[in-house]
């Protein structure tokens, strides 16, 4: 595979009329799914002579982006004939039209074309954020077919729904290793997303290097904290991939780790060290001190020429103002300035901060706890508590951005995310210019629980659907589909060497101490973490930073693909009991039912897995439970009231937490002993 010297863009004429991603009987394999899009006829071949030619605007990133997406290419061609190119080869021909912003902004235009057919293809974009878009696109239709790899004849137009489509990583509750966030910055590539928010500093640690103040993290990160350069290289490296970059420096609580290095900062007496447990924390900075605004002057404005994105976010999150309370000084503060409780106390400190940001060049943006009348429009708010904060800044004149529904820290499905959308909900009433106000929305990944060993199976494949409901038409909302083309992406996704996947297999065989983890996989298979912040409540040891996360809960995926099939084929059976559904069903009931007897003496052997014990047994117990409502269902009998009674009281246990594990296919099994199809969904 070659890239030659630029030809002229091969000229062809596709299909200018489009219709709808969903008039579509002939889905595409893609997330997001484009804009519009037809497909044609046939398909072209991509073997290792396929080329590239760049037209139109040029510039480095450009060739780098084609060298990238050449060498992932010839990945998924047949290099096995090394016969040079005679006559009939196929390319890429990628117009673009002028440069993007030097600095990418919000905003800008990331609109492209795509029109592939068996004798060539045509990708336009008007800016080299379209082109990036673009080549990604061509790369995820990329498929193994009877006669070689090829992609199908399609012709695309795209453009983005919203132009904030971010990920925000927490580095403070675990710190990762830049190389991990490399890689996710190309996982954010892949599904487009385009704007990595990092969550660099907080109570259990400050996580970048200060020239200025180099006690934040000489005393505020166990050492762990990105360099500058580290730093430059990153940003550098997310530029490529037409991502920009938004620090945030938490204040005025979620700051701990500061005051482990200046204490004075605080607002009740130190000494103050690294924080280890989780939660809310009663420190907060003295915001009645000028020496606080004179630090965060110089602290900012040195972050500030560090990140070059015209966003800055300053958090804003949680105070809880205990420490405000019992400051006597900060009492007559509020007093003197009559500012009658701590809301109005952040507001001020807020609209000083504001003062501060601006004279650094940037735009304020913080989590909704900063919406309060009294600050300009101009800044940003992230919408977190809530949908309602989104469309009270949008009425208010803000914009403002969704995480609501888009925590993947709370361990829920990609479904329940990708049904969150930032104009549904209270947005949903707003008038058009206030709907333009929402600018998207951001996935967040608070690391509380994630280690840089399970960072990627954390964030990935379920950010991919955030992803799609960020970039694709609103009615892109078929929950099957997306399924179906999560695991693909899913796939896509390991081969950029994200390790959401792998991991699991590696965990559970270094659980086991060996490699024969069939027995605890058919377990770990249809277990998925307790939701939202329920860890702490189930863990029966102490759950702080420096806890290893090195348990079964640790290493199975937040969503069962197992489980999920299981309660669909549960619900196809109660609908129509088709004799092939209810054979599956019995063996994999089966199975479970007789897993325990082989898993058990593994269990035993690991102090780590022992406590998954009694998971075991109930998994057991619910193949019994299942085997028998089939039964009864297959010869048409009524089960008879004690029996469902008995085992209606066995499930309602065995829905509940056990080593902070849910088994997730009680739910299904309940609807078969009471014969009842699922609402869901
Ligand atoms: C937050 O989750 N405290 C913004």
């Amino acid at each position: 595979m070659v890239m030659p010297s630029p030809l002229p863009l091969l000229t062809c004429c596709l299909l200018t009329t489009l219709a709808s991603a969903q008039s579509n009987s002939r889905e595409l394999n893609l997330m997001p799914l484009p804009a519009a899009y037809r497909l044609g006829q046939g398909q072209l071949s991509v073997d290792h002579h396929f080329f590239v030619t760049l037209s139109g605007y040029k510039e480095p990133r450009l060739d780098r982006a084609v060298q990238r997406f050449l060498h992932a290419l010839s990945r998924q061609t047949d290099g096995s004939d090394p016969s040079p190119c005679i006559g009939t080869c196929v390319g890429l021909g990628v117009h673009t039209g002028h440069a993007s912003k030097p600095l990418q902004e919000l905003g800008e235009d990331e609109s492209y074309t795509l029109d592939i057919t068996p004798s060539g293809a045509i990708l336009n974009a008007g800016t080299p954020l379209g082109t990036l878009h673009g080549l990604q696109t061509f790369l995820h239709l990329v498929q193994a077919t009877p006669t070689g790899y090829a992609v199908p004849a399609v012709s695309i137009q795209d453009r983005p729904r919203f132009p904030w489509r971010g990920l925000m990583v927490d580095v403070s509750r675990h710190f990762m290793p830049i190389d991990s966030l490399r890689l996710t910055l190309d996982g954010m590539e892949a599904v487009q997303l385009n704007v990595f928010h990092w969550h660099l500093s907080d109570n259990q640690g400050f996580r970048v290097e200060s020239k200025k103040f180099p006690k934040l993290q000489s005393q505020g990160s166990d050492g762990h904290f990105y360099t500058q350069s580290e730093i430059r290289g990153f940003i550098a490296y997310a530029r490529d991939r037409g991502i920009r970059v938004i620090p945030e420096f938490d204040v005025p609580g979620h700051c701990t780790a500061i005051f482990a290095a200046y204490p004075e900062l605080a607002s009740g007496p130190g000494r103050y060290q690294i924080e280890r447990q989780w939660g809310v924390m009663d420190p907060a900075m003295n915001i009645t001190q000028e020496h606080t605004y004179t630090f965060l002057d110089a602290l900012f404005g040195e972050m500030a020429a560090l990140f070059p994105d015209q966003y800055f976010h300053i958090g804003g999150d949680e105070v809880n103002g205990k420490q405000w309370d019992t400051n006597p000084a900060i009492q007559k503060f509020k007093q003197s300035h009559h500012i009658k409780d701590n809301a109005g106390l952040q507001a001020y400190f807020n609209r000083r901060l504001l003062k501060i940001v601006t004279a650094h060049g940037k735009t304020m943006m913080g989590w909704d706890e900063i919406l309060a009348p009294e600050l300009p429009k101009s800044i940003v708010i992230q919408s977190w508590r809530g949908q309602q904060s989104l469309a009270d800044a949008a009425r208010q004149g803000y914009r403002g951005l969704l995480s609501n529904g888009y925590y993947i820290d709370l361990m829920y499905p990609a479904s329940q995310h990708y049904a969150a959308d930032p104009l549904s909900g209270p947005a949903a009433a707003l008038t058009p210019e206030e709907k333009r106000r929402v600018l998207g929305g951001e996935a967040t990944m608070w690391t509380e629980y994630v280690s840089p060993e399970n960072l990627d199976s954390r964030i990935w494949p379920r950010t991919a659907a955030i992803a799609e409901r960020l970039w694709s038409p609103p009615n892109t909302a078929d929950v099957n589909s997306m399924y179906r083309r999560l695991k693909i992406i899913s796939s896509q996704l390991d081969s950029l060497g994200l390790t959401h996947n792998s991991h699991y297999i590696h965990e559970l065989e270094r659980l086991a101490g060996s490699t024969d983890i069939e027995a605890l996989k058919v377990l770990a298979d249809v277990v998925e973490p307790v939701k939202e912040y329920t860890r702490e409540q189930t863990a029966p040891y102490p759950a702080t930073s420096l806890t290893p996360l090195n348990r079964l809960v640790d290493a199975v995926s937040p969503e069962s693909d197992a489980a999920r099939t299981f309660n669909a084929e549960v619900d196809s059976l109660l609908s129509s009991p088709a004799p092939a559904t209810m054979a599956d069903l019995r063996a994999t009931l089966t199975a479970w039912r007789d897993n325990d007897a082989e898993l058990q003496p593994l269990l035993q052997s690991s102090f780590l897995l022992k406590q998954d014990t009694v998971l075991s047994t109930t998994l057991a117990q619910l193949g019994a439970t299942g085997l028998q409502a089939l039964d009864y269902l297959e010869h048409n009998q009524p089960a008879p009231a004690d029996w469902k009674q008995s085992q209606l009281a066995i499930l309602e246990d065995a829905k509940k937490p056990k080593s902070q594990l849910l088994i997730m296919v009680a739910p299904a099994v309940q609807r078969l002993v009471e014969r009842k199809p699922s609402t869901a969904k």
